[in-house]
């Protein structure tokens, strides 16, 4: 751990970029999604200055080396591309061990974006940061999660009781493991 240079990560099909000030509508339309509510610990109600700061203390989450985090936008065939369709991040945990987390707005799920974003983040930080292990932790219930995890190649591992503090609530969480030679 230590600083941090933000780099984009991509595909054929998405580009992993760091949040701008023109993302912040779309990131806050996102953020008001009850189903995104129940699984992340956003504020509620999650107003337009919290996607502002987000979006804000991006660059200095990266410098930092706590969360390394993006969006994730479509590329078109014109070179343009979409807004924003989520966002996922690597949050520290210890030197060579990150936590993913991550969430798709509405009106892009069941595509496969996520499943490809987590790809190329899970890929990225086994080859150029030289994790041993990324972990996956989501309150237990949160089955599209972990189907995404389950199709990268997440081990489960269990259920901890009271394991997430969940908006001042204690609830038991899911949690698995990805090593190096598991990734698909
Ligand atoms: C979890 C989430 C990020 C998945 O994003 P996505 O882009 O739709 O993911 P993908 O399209 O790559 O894959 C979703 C998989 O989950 C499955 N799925 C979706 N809803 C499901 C449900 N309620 N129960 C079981 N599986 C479900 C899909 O069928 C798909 O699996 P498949 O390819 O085998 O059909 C999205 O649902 C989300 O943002 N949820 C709210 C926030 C959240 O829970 N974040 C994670 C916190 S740990």
């Amino acid at each position: 751990m230590g600083h941090m240079d933000p780099v984009e990560l991509s595909d054929e099909r998405l580009l992993l970029r760091l949040p701008t000030e023109a993302d912040v509508d779309e990131i806050t339309l996102a953020c008001q999604d009850p189903e995104l509510q129940r699984w992340i610990p956003v504020p509620v109600p999650y107003g337009r200055h919290h996607g502002a700061q987000w979006v804000r203390d991006t660059p200095r989450s990266w410098a930092e080396d706590l969360e390394l985090r993006w969006v994730i936008v479509e590329s078109r065939p014109d070179g343009t591309s979409s807004g924003p369709l989520g966002a996922i991040g690597l949050h520290a945990r210890d030197a060579t061990m990150r936590e993913i987390g991550f969430w798709a707005a509405p009106w892009a799920r069941g595509q496969g974006v996520m499943t490809a974003a987590a790809r190329l983040v899970c890929h990225w930080g086994f080859t150029e940061l030289g994790l041993g292990r990324i972990e996956w932790w989501a309150n237990v219930g949160n089955d599209a999660s972990r189907r995404v995890s389950e199709k990268l190649g997440f081990q489960f591992e269990g259920t901890c009781r009271h394991r997430i503090l969940h908006r001042s609530e204690r609830v038991d969480g899911w949690v698995a493991g990805l090593l190096p030679g598991d990734l698909r």
